[in-house]
């Protein structure tokens, strides 16, 4: 009996060792006992959270939220009055929706949905980490084809190599984390059309860009697109991812793939406030873009700072004259936490950086300049 258990568990354990840990990077509490301080003196730029949406504003909410919930029972009508209301927004209908416990889920179980034990899945790089790392533990094999060096995509290779590979999921970030930029519709146009198989736009920061092809969902079989409330609507913390696509696959995904309580009640009934307040929501993406725009300037002023334009809530620059570790762990010093990208495709020292308020960015640049010695 002993000896049964030990080799399954032998083997498990060999099996998971092939799959790489997911690093979230360092807490702010954390580096707060490392440093000595409160962990409210750490300003987190790491995970392109949305510090824009006033606290105060989403615990107001929270608390009617808890006032109106019963958690008692399953989730009930709350799932529906989300889906009816996301749809009336984004003109789609309402069974054309999968909510999930953040887009990462959703990554999953497409994946999941998608593709057997030993299939390939097409992809770019640099990209999003989450896609690998979801087709790997699914068994199945993940191809990156390489961004142009202006990191636009490379549409021909992209489609050459599906064919070869006989690829049966592509994912298209877009725009695209950690490069910031979003891709020339044409060319996701043309691999939507070009791939037979299943297309998976992930827009989780299109609302900081210029378009979104979840128009697209209905006239495309073979096009999900995935949305999140994490960035745009501040709330990364409660977890709610949505995908869109054609009824016969969301709906599929949804009861066949799906597990009934995918989204808590208290999360499904913030995401409906939440739609609710849409102005406040858009004014402070407005604030963002132009928070966005000083820190690019400001960057650009700086020698051996090379930022790129970004659509996102982030900013990816290369360093020239010193190493990204060093620039990560000096600003870490300085109860900072930036995201230590290091090669992006030529570019030898990247940093990601989350566009935050005023405040947050002018101590950011401060301390960024004493450190790059500008
Ligand atoms: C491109 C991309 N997709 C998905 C996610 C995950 O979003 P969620 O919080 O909805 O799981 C992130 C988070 O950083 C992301 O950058």
């Amino acid at each position: 009996m002993k000896d049964r258990r030990s080799s399954w568990l032998e083997r498990f354990l060999e099996d998971a060792k092939t799959l790489t840990k997911y690093d979230v990077g360092i807490t702010s509490e954390r580096l707060a006992r490392r440093l000595g301080v409160d962990p409210s003196e750490i300003l987190k730029l790491n995970s392109n959270e949305n510090l824009f949406i006033p606290l105060d504003f989403l615990r107001g909410l929270l608390k009617e939220v808890v006032e109106e919930v019963d958690p008692r029972f399953y989730p009930r009508d709350e799932r529906v009055e989300l889906e009816e209301e996301l749809a009336r927004r984004l003109k789609v209908h309402r069974d054309q929706i999968v909510l999930g416990s953040g887009s990462d889920q959703l990554i999953e179980l497409l994946t999941y949905a998608f593709l057997d034990r030993g299939e390939k899945a097409l992809s770019i790089t640099p990209t999003f980490s989450i896609y690998e790392r979801a087709v790997r533990t699914r068994g199945a094999h993940y191809v990156p084809v390489p961004l142009m060096e202006d990191f636009s995509l490379n549409v021909e290779r992209m489609l050459r190599l599906a064919e070869a590979e006989e690829a049966k999921v592509l994912f298209i970030c877009s725009p695209n984390n950690p490069t910031a930029n979003q891709f020339r519709l044409e060319d996701v146009k043309g691999l939507i059309e070009g791939f037979d198989w299943l297309v998976v736009l992930d827009e989780t920061y299109a609302d900081f860009a210029t378009y979104s092809m979840v128009d697209l969902t209905r006239e495309c079989e073979n096009l999900v697109v995935l949305r999140t409330f994490s960035k745009v609507f501040g709330v990364a913390g409660l977890r709610l991812g949505y995908a869109v696509s054609n009824v016969d696959v969301s709906s599929a995904l949804r009861e066949r793939f799906q597990m009934p309580y995918p989204v808590s009640s208290v999360t499904l009934r913030m995401g409906l406030k939440l739609l609710r307040n849409l102005d406040l929501i858009k004014e402070k993406i407005e604030s963002l873009k132009e928070e966005r725009a000083a820190l690019i300037r400001r960057l650009s002023e700086m020698e051996g700072v090379q930022p790129f334009n970004s659509e996102t809530n982030f900013v990816l620059m290369n360093l020239t004259e010193m190493s990204s570790d060093e620039a990560y762990r000096r600003l870490l010093d300085q109860g900072i936490i930036v995201r230590n990208i290091g090669r992006v495709l030529n570019l030898e020292n990247c940093i990601r950086v989350t566009v935050a308020p005023r405040p947050m960015m002018e101590r950011f640049l401060e301390a960024f300049r004493r450190i790059i010695g500008r």
